[in-house]
């Protein structure tokens, strides 16, 4: 078995390959990387536990096949090209040997502080190289990381740090995000205020802000390294031993840490990489996720450095200092896989072509997208404007819980269409399911998105909560997973992916479940109820819609409605901040007391005309007022 696929002819036998034998496909697969012992056992799983083990009794760190590997033959070159926030400050660009040294100094300063395998460690950091070099140093030496984007309030950082019950939070004194200074030390101080597990707060300088450090618990990372050596060895792991926690949204209240595990998540996000971008040695890759969420942890960090690529780290936004950022700096370092979400790409469309144009971009050779569907327009101009029609575009389907991109082309190989991800990976068995659980054979057909076989990089469990994993994933329909996703399948059988089926809303390719946002609004004193639902938003793809019943009535909506606001920023984050509330009196609720969203949906979605029977509502009177409040 090739380790790249390189025609589309060979895309299909693989293919073939992989779903009659997905042992001997994996195993060949997994042979491209270093073990430090081989496993005993390729596969053993069943759905109804879930239980799922990869390359059992297997040996190996992470970090030997991301960093130590490609010393003999890569030393010099690039690992780790960082692009800082403000365009005057000079780029930085870390080599192989570089990035090996700097892993093992920080390893050793985590060892020094007390860190251990097994132990985990909370990452709230700017997306600066210490993020990538501190998630390498945790894997290292066996410790799980546990990485919250820094743009989550003190609260859901604290809930995240006492969920995993970390024993260090890594963060810096403060962060540059566009025009945007934001004191990240002191929101990680008032986490740890309600953290008794947290013993010490490792603090990087990035903005040399007057900062307090706290006696006993707070250390400087430069005083930290005046101590310690340049190598530490690699922490042997087994193969399923958690290599990290990831938290995200789902339909209930509290977000849940996703947790992956260190053989198969290596083997499969190192191949997807491969794959995908139709990587080629001397290649710069960049995407511009934030190290915080799914795309950055495998396709920043561990998909690229497994496959010994330049990977580009950018600290900044795409509009700063203007809407031609993104452009300037993939001609600046002359970027050939270029990798980013559908909202950015509608965001810097409606700033007009003129940012473009100053740009050649002549070194890009496939462009990519995640995170949510890409509409036929942003899809159309980003092939046009950035691709010049002569880039694939690579809508890669795929969640914090697959691990990685699951459906999409292969760089060129594979058919080109608008909204469409396309085929899945060798190796991937995705199935449409009816509402019954039956699969469904044909094309041209909707459905249910689930996965029916397993593979190397998918979730093993929640963290601290096996019960919940079993039921939000493997409960639905017995014998797959299932993804939350409705896709759709064309003539061809290329999926198309249409959006989440339960109470997630994906803003801005960022997942929240309503019940998330719900449980925040609430907590602002003069809320005594509230539902939340997405509706269809430019350059979001969805907003978020909150209908609110106040304990008592006010004059002054707007007053309230920026409280509630900062309840949610508070709470969740600015990220998660409703686009629209609307003061109600009442919601449209079932006679058990059921409120009815499909009825809240359409009226958020402008087409209260489409509300269906409604009369089995306790007062139906109340959706007139809904109506007619509607923004
Ligand atoms: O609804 C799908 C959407 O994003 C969800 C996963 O979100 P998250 O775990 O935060 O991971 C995002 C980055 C991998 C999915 O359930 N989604 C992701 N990629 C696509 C997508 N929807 C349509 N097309 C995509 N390419």
């Amino acid at each position: 078995m090739a380790y790249r696929v390189s025609s589309f002819s060979q895309y299909e036998q693989d293919y073939q390959f992989s779903v009659e034998n997905p042992e001997a496909f994996w195993e060949d697969i997994a042979s491209n990387y270093s073990w430090i012992r081989k496993w005993d056992k390729t596969l053993e799983w069943n759905f109804d536990e879930p239980k799922v083990e990869w390359f059992k009794g297997a040996k190996l760190n992470i970090t030997e096949n991301c960093i130590d590997r490609h010393l003999a033959s890569k030393a010099n070159q690039t690992a780790i090209l960082w692009e800082p926030n403000d365009p005057k400050e000079r780029f930085k660009k870390i080599t192989y040997q570089d990035l090996h040294q700097q892993v093992c100094r920080f390893a050793n300063v985590l060892k020094r502080n007390g860190v251990g395998k097994g132990d985990r460690v909370c990452l709230y950091m700017p997306m600066i190289p210490e993020l990538a070099i501190a998630v390498l140093a945790t894997a290292r030496i066996g410790a799980i990381h546990s990485v919250v984007f820094a743009g989550f309030s003190a609260q859901s950082l604290a809930d995240r740090i006492n969920d995993a019950t970390c024993k260090m939070v890594i963060t810096a004194d403060g962060l540059y995000r566009g025009a945007k200074e934001i004191p990240l030390k002191n929101i990680v101080d008032e986490a740890v205020e309600d953290c008794e597990c947290v013993e010490r707060v490792l603090v990087i300088e990035r903005t040399a802000w007057n900062t307090e450090m706290q006696a006993g618990r707070d250390v400087w990372y430069h005083d930290e390294v005046q101590h310690v050596g340049d190598e530490c060895p690699a922490e042997p792991m087994d193969a399923e031993d958690p290599l990290f926690i990831l938290y995200t949204s789902g339909s209930t209240g509290k977000p849940k840490g996703v947790v992956h595990t260190c053989g198969g998540y290596m083997v499969y996000a190192g191949y997807s990489f491969q794959n995908v971008f139709q990587y080629d040695p001397g290649d710069t890759y960049w995407c511009t996720a934030d190290i915080g969420w799914i795309t950055g942890h495998t396709y920043i960090v561990y998909g690229p450095l497994l496959n010994g690529a330049t990977t580009l780290m950018f600290e900044g936004v795409p509009t700063y200092p203007d809407a031609g950022r993104f452009w300037q700096v993939c001609d600046k370092h002359h970027v050939n896989q270029f990798y980013t979400a559908p909202t950015a790409i509608r965001a810097l469309m409606a700033c007009g072509d003129e940012h473009v144009l100053p740009y050649s971009l002549n070194s890009l050779r496939v462009i990519g997208t995640v995170g949510e569907p890409i509409n036929e327009e942003a899809w159309n101009w980003y092939n046009v404007h950035i691709g010049k029609e002569k880039c694939p575009i690579v809508d890669t389907w795929w969640q914090t819980e697959t691990g990685g991109i699951m459906i999409s082309s292969l760089g060129e190989y594979g058919p080109q269409k608008a909204a469409h991800a396309g085929f899945p990976l060798p190796g991937i068995q995705p199935v449409l399911l009816d509402e019954k659980g039956n699969e469904i054979q044909e094309n041209e057909k909707e459905g249910y998105l689930a996965v029916k076989f397993p593979w190397p990089s998918m979730i093993r469990t929640t963290w601290g909560d096996h019960e919940r994993c079993k039921k939000v994933y493997f409960s639905h329909y017995n014998g797959y997973y299932f993804t939350g996703d409705g896709a759709k399948r064309d003539a061809k059988g290329l999926y198309r992916i249409i959006g989440r089926v339960d109470d997630v809303i994906n803003v801005s390719g960022h997942r929240f479940g309503t019940a998330e946002i719900e449980n925040a609004i609430n907590q602002n004193i003069h809320v005594a109820e509230s539902a939340v639902v997405g509706y269809p938003h430019d350059i979001k793809g969805q907003g978020i819609y909150a209908y609110v019943i106040l304990r008592k009535p006010v004059d002054d909506t707007d007053f309230i409605s920026a409280e509630i606001i900062e309840t949610v920023k508070e709470e969740i984050g600015a990220i998660a901040k409703p686009d629209k509330i609307q003061i109600v009196s009442g919601l449209p609720k079932t006679r058990s007391g059921k409120i009815m969203r499909r009825i809240l949906r359409k009226v958020a979605e402008g087409e209260p005309d489409k509300l269906g029977d409604i009369s089995t509502l306790l007062d139906p009177n109340v959706v007139a007022e809904i109506v007619k409040g509607a923004q």
